[in-house]
C-alpha cells in the first residue's frame, strides 16, 4: 500500500461526489443534504488527515522551503471555509449551491496542485516503506475511531510549516 495511491483514491471518490450531486432532484433536499453531509465531512477529514500524515513528512524529505506545503494549507483553508458556508445556508438555497459549487472549485484546483506537484515530489524522495507506514497511518487517522481527533481547524500556512519543519 503506498499513501499517494490513497490520496488518489480519496480525490477520485471526492470528484464522483460532487458529480452524484449534479443528478440530485434540486428539490429533494433530503437527499442533497444527506449526499452533502458525507462529502464535507469527507472532505475535512481528508484534509485534517493529510495535514497529520503527509504534509509533516512532505515537508521533510521534498518541500525544505515549505512552499508547496504552504501552498495546500492554504487551499485546505479555502475548502473548510466553503464548507462552512454551505452549513450556514439552507441545504437546496442559492447561497448553499454557490458555497458547493467553492468549494469544488477549490477542491478540484487543490487536487490537481497535489497530483501534479506534492505527490509526485513525494514519490521520488520517500522510500517504498516510508509510503507503506504512512498508508496505514492515514487510513487509520480517517476512520471514525480516530477522525475526532484530527484538527480540522483552519490553519496559518507559516505556523503550520514552522512547527513541522
Ligand atoms: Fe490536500
Ligand atoms: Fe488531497
Amino acid at each position: 500500500m503506498d499513501i499517494t495511491d490513497l490520496i488518489l483514491a480519496d480525490h477520485h471518490r471526492q470528484r464522483l461526489a460532487f458529480a452524484v450531486l449534479d443528478d440530485v432532484d434540486p428539490s429533494d433536499t433530503e437527499r442533497l443534504g444527506a449526499l452533502w453531509g458525507d462529502l464535507a465531512q469527507f472532505l475535512e477529514v481528508h484534509a485534517a488527515a493529510e495535514e497529520a500524515v503527509f504534509y509533516p513528512e512532505l515537508l521533510r524529505l521534498a518541500d525544505e522551503g515549505g512552499e508547496e506545503t504552504r501552498d495546500a494549507i492554504g487551499d485546505h483553508n479555502e475548502i473548510r471555509e466553503a464548507v462552512e458556508k454551505a452549513a450556514a445556508a439552507e441545504v437546496g438555497s442559492r447561497d448553499w449551491w454557490d458555497a458547493v459549487k467553492a468549494a469544488r472549485s477549490a477542491n478540484t484546483e487543490h487536487m490537481g496542485e497535489e497530483e501534479d506537484d506534492g505527490l509526485p515530489d513525494f514519490r521520488r524522495h520517500a522510500s517504498a516503506q516510508l509510503r507503506n507506514d504512512l498508508a496505514v497511518a492515514f487510513e487509520t487517522a480517517k476512520t471514525t475511531a480516530a477522525a475526532p481527533q484530527l484538527d480540522t481547524d483552519v490553519k496559518d500556512p507559516d505556523q503550520y510549516v514552522e512547527e513541522h519543519s
